[in-house]
């Protein structure tokens, strides 16, 4: 860890199946949060909720470490890991009640698509960590990755699609602001989790 002092605040994970038990109450995941930005504020507007902040590359956690211990911000959890393995091995059944997967890398070019984290086989993960009726929350700036997720959301018979509750209003990523500097527009998406369809073999 090469002795930075902001390390002593992120948990790293590397461990297998529950190696990582959340304790708050409510408890929400930015998943790939960058620096940040989104997570400190949706912490800062829920001081008494759990934000999990997730990304595999640590000096993008080192950044949101000094930024909470700038604006006094306690209830995040900084995580350094693989988004895959932290939703399909390390965090027990049923601990979350929200998911943010916020303008990921879009891969657009089809041999690289295996990359993107949204495919069909993540969304069984999603909707095993997530709480009964739990929200997954999707957000790109490319047409064709937001459609993808539409689509394997609402074949995966697991999600629904719900109209946003309001209570994010005003909070934005990084990324997002990026996107919309230049002109582009980002989508939102909100999938709310269904009861496991009857003839499904467990997760
Ligand atoms: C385009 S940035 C978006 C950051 C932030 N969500 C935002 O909207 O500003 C994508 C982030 O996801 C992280 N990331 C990409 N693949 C990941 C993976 N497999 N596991 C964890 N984090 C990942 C990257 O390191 C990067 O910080």
């Amino acid at each position: 860890m090469n002795g930075h002092k902001e390390d002593q605040k992120i948990t790293f994970l590397t461990g297998t199946y529950c190696s990582f038990r959340p304790a708050g109450e409510v408890c929400e995941l930015d998943l790939g949060c960058g620096c940040g930005s989104y997570t400190t504020q949706l912490a800062q507007r829920y001081p008494e909720r759990l934000i999990l902040a997730a990304d595999v590359m640590v000096g993008r956690l080192r950044k949101l470490v000094k930024r909470m211990h700038r604006e006094g911000v306690e209830n995040i959890i900084p995580l350094r890991t693989e988004a895959r393995h932290l939703v399909g091995l390390a965090l027990p059944d049923g601990c979350l009640d929200r998911i943010h997967l916020l303008c990921p890398d879009p891969w657009p070019k089809g041999r690289h698509r295996g990359h993107r984290l949204l495919a069909s086989d993540f969304t069984a993960q999603l909707h095993r960590v997530l709480k009964k009726d739990g929200i997954f929350h999707f957000s790109s700036d490319d047409k064709p990755y937001c459609d993808a997720v539409e689509k394997v959301m609402n074949e995966s018979m697991l999600f629904a699609p719900v109209e946003p509750n309001g209570d994010l209003e005003g909070i934005t990523s990084d990324f997002e602001r990026r996107w919309l500097a230049e002109g582009k527009t980002v989508k939102h998406i909100y999938f709310k989790r269904l009861p496991l369809p009857p003839k499904t073999i467990g997760h």
